[in-house]
Order: C-alpha cells, then sequence, then structure tokens
C-alpha cells in the first residue's frame, strides 16, 4: 500500500530509536495532509451535536454523551472546559450548528459564550470521522511494525479552543502523544521525567506540593514547543505536561496507551460465551448466616458451568484478540457505513490496513477486520475470496468471482453469498468499490 501520509523526509528508524518512550521534540515535516482539516473537524463536532441530540437525556445533570445504561456503548466523552470548572448539565446551547458556518466561527462564539476563554475536549473522535480515522491509521501503522499494537487502547482526542492553560494544568497521563496543531497555535509545555523535579527544580520549589495551576513558576525548568499549524509534538508517557492556547487553536492528539491489563481478552472472552448477558438482581445474604460456596446465587453458578463445560472459550478468546489486533488499537470499531450497489464490473480494492484474519470453527467462519467480527456459515469459495483479497491487488468482482467459481456447481447463491460478503467488508472499511458508469 502506498505511504499516503507520511512525508519521505520523516524518518520512522530515527523517531523510534531516540524518542519513543524515550524523549520529547517538535516535528514540522511528518504528515503531507493533515489528520483532519478544520472544515472536516467542523463537520465531525455537527455529527458529535447530532448523537448528543439523540442520546442526551433530558432533563439531564448529565455532561456527556457517553452512554452508560446496560448493553449501551460508551462512545465519547465532551468536555466544555472553562477557566475553573467543567460544564455541567445541559449543553445543547454549547454544541455546534449550521449557522455557526465554519470551526474558527464556531470557537468565536464559544470564547463568547464562556467570557474569553474555554477548551473543548473530546476523546475518541475518530468514530466520528472515518477519514481522520483511515489517515490515523495510516501514521500508526509505522509505530506498531516496530512497536507493537498498543495492549490497551489508542485515541484520537481533540482539543480547541483558547485558554491559557488547559484545564487541571500540569499533569502527567500514561499515554504516548502525538499532538497534532491543526489550526491555530499552541504551546505545549513538558517537564520530562519525575528525576527531572529532583535535578532541575530550585530548593524555594522542591519542598512543596507542585502548584498545578501555575505555569510561571516551573517554565524556566522544562520546554516549551511552540506549535504552528501542521507541526507534530511527541511527549512520552509521565512527563509532566500543560497546553497553553493564547489565541484560538485545534489539535488532533494521538494518544497510544501500550500498557493494559492481561486479563481484559479473557473477561471479553467470557462476555461472548455469556452474551454480554446482565442480571437484575442478586438475592440479599440471609443475615447470620454462614456464607456457603453453594449459596453463589443461582445466576452465577449456571454462568460459571456454561464457561467451564464450554470448549469455546479459547476460541472466543483468540477472536477477542484478533478483534482488538485488527482496529488498530482503537477501543471503538467505526460505526459500518451504508452499502453501495455492486456491479459485476465494479472495481474493488483493498483498503483496510492489515490483512482481512479468518477463523474457522465448524461450519462457522469469522471474518475479522478493522475491529469488526463476521459471522457466515462456512464455505470454501468465502475462505477463498479473503484470499484473494488479502493478495491487494485490485479486481473487477466479475474477475473475482472467475478465480473463485468452478463451473457446474450452484453458482446463483454463491455468488450472492460472496456478494453479501463484499458489501459486508465495504460496509466496515475494509474495502473500496469503485464502479464506473
Ligand atoms: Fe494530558
Amino acid at each position: 500500500m502506498t505511504n499516503l501520509t507520511l512525508y519521505d523526509s520523516f524518518d520512522w528508524t530515527k523517531f523510534l530509536q531516540e524518542y519513543w518512550q524515550n524523549k520529547s521534540g517538535i516535528f514540522n515535516d511528518v504528515l503531507k495532509e493533515p489528520l483532519a482539516t478544520p472544515e472536516e473537524i467542523f463537520e465531525g463536532l455537527l455529527k458529535v451535536a447530532e448523537q448528543y441530540y439523540q442520546d442526551c437525556d433530558k432533563p439531564t445533570t448529565s455532561n456527556t454523551i457517553e452512554r452508560s445504561r446496560d448493553g449501551e456503548q460508551r462512545i465519547a466523552d465532551i468536555k466544555f472546559l472553562t477557566k475553573k470548572s467543567r460544564i455541567i448539565g445541559d449543553l445543547h446551547e454549547y454544541m455546534p450548528t449550521r449557522n455557526d458556518s465554519n470551526l474558527k466561527n464556531y470557537s468565536k462564539r464559544l470564547e463568547n459564550v464562556f467570557g474569553g476563554t474555554y477548551l473543548l475536549y473530546i476523546t475518541n473522535f475518530y468514530y466520528y470521522m472515518p477519514d481522520a480515522w483511515r489517515r490515523t491509521c495510516d501514521f500508526l501503522k509505522n509505530l506498531y511494525q516496530v512497536a507493537g499494537l498498543p495492549a490497551d487502547y489508542t485515541d484520537l482526542e481533540l482539543f480547541i479552543g483558547t485558554y491559557p492553560l488547559t484545564a487541571g494544568g500540569i499533569h502527567r497521563d500514561r499515554s504516548s502523544n502525538f499532538h497534532f496543531v491543526v489550526d491555530g497555535q499552541k504551546t505545549m509545555y513538558v517537564w520530562p521525567r519525575q528525576e527531572f523535579w529532583k535535578e532541575g527544580t530550585p530548593e524555594h520549589l522542591k519542598s512543596r506540593k507542585l502548584d498545578k495551576m501555575h505555569l510561571n513558576e516551573y517554565l524556566e525548568h522544562g520546554i516549551a514547543y511552540k506549535g504552528q499549524k501542521g507541526d507534530m509534538i511527541y511527549w512520552q508517557p509521565n512527563y509532566w505536561h500543560a497546553g497553553s492556547s493564547e489565541v484560538y487553536s485545534a489539535s488532533l492528539v494521538i494518544a497510544v496507551n501500550m500498557n493494559g491489563q492481561l486479563s481484559k481478552l479473557f473477561v471479553q472472552g467470557i462476555n461472548n460465551i455469556l452474551k454480554n448477558k446482565t442480571i437484575n438482581k442478586i438475592p440479599a445474604i440471609e443475615l447470620n448466616k454462614t456464607f456457603a460456596q453453594e449459596e453463589l446465587p443461582e445466576d452465577f453458578v449456571e454462568a460459571n458451568q456454561k464457561i467451564l463445560s464450554d470448549d469455546k472459550l479459547l476460541n472466543n478468546i483468540r477472536l477477542s484478540w484478533l478483534q482488538h489486533a485488527s482496529n488498530f488499537g482503537f477501543k471503538y470499531k467505526l460505526k459500518p457505513r451504508e452499502t453501495v450497489n455492486i456491479l459485476d464490473t465494479s472495481e474493488v480494492v483493498f483498503s483496510a490496513f492489515s490483512s482481512i484474519l479468518c477463523l474457522r470453527e465448524n461450519d462457522k467462519i469469522a471474518i475479522v477486520s478493522n475491529g469488526h467480527i463476521l459471522s457466515f456459515n462456512y464455505c470454501r469459495e468465502v475462505e477463498k475470496l479473503i484470499e484473494i483479497i488479502n493478495l491487494k491487488e485490485s479486481l473487477k468482482i466479475n474477475e473475482i468471482f472467475a478465480k473463485i467459481l468452478v463451473s457446474n456447481s450452484n453458482q446463483s447463491s454463491t455468488i450472492e453469498i460472496l456478494r453479501n460478503v463484499i458489501s459486508k467488508l465495504y460496509s466496515i472499511y475494509s474495502l473500496e468499490i469503485n464502479t464506473q458508469s
């Protein structure tokens, strides 16, 4: 696959040797095209607003668009932060509308609403922006080839606003951060390592707790990266850091959390077996009674038996791992897009960032790509289709079928199955379909 995003002059090998998990830096020769333009970010924000209008419980004290009710997916966290606090409650009036026209105007409106200073921070922003997601994958593939996939997750976060200091002030995260200034100017202040405080902090500051909200006291002992539109600032986990945007800026941050809990995939595998079953209550323990093993609530005993007697546990864990690995470390898979009409002359172009994976289990075949698991009844032709797609050559639909189908077989039903698989793979962004008129 051609390198869509990076400048040839950006030296990944040097970056990985010198900077990755080791030190901070600013780079101005990384991306040929931004992860997202201000126009795309504005469109993404309108989708966030749409989601907020759909999800928001009214009246509510909820301050996010995240959903936490049983069985519902928690997607993004949206925070409007002012000088002193996070806005809670109804966020309708702060959401963008078409009347704002563009990102800068929208930001201007928020500045006015919040008295000149505000920060809008959104996690998992890629969920609303498939193009930005694609460019982020393109960027990350270089990193992952050497550093491996994050055992935890990668996020694409949006920061937009005008603020003298990041809400919360100087802080540390556990992620490696690739901070791209997409619009305006922004300064990131970093203080390398905790040891820095021992070595580089003057005596009169050592004796007291870090004054997180007063940047000025520590400025001369840190590093200031003044980012312009197009620049990337990198800093490694556990660096103390704070951002400052005295004038309007918009940034996209790829935050890579490498360290994850080993148990996570097991939990996911068990969830698959139990079909994410929830229970609405468990019986209360009778007072003055000794708790014995047989008194585990019936639901737990049943679930335990199901897990232990299920020979599919390893398979489910394997599937969870494939799902995680195929999703480029992102927490959430993209929402499937609407499918398109597939003609015999349509051209299929491979667009997944890693091979499409298959896992056969008896009469079923699971196809895993971009974090999605597609399940079909097993047939050799489906397996063959994936093998052909994974060759990553552009082919017309009729050429693909000619490679797969044996004459005299029941072609029409097989063609229907293959079309269905291609259509589903398109909807999860694993391939593109070019239909020329
Ligand atoms: Fe941070």
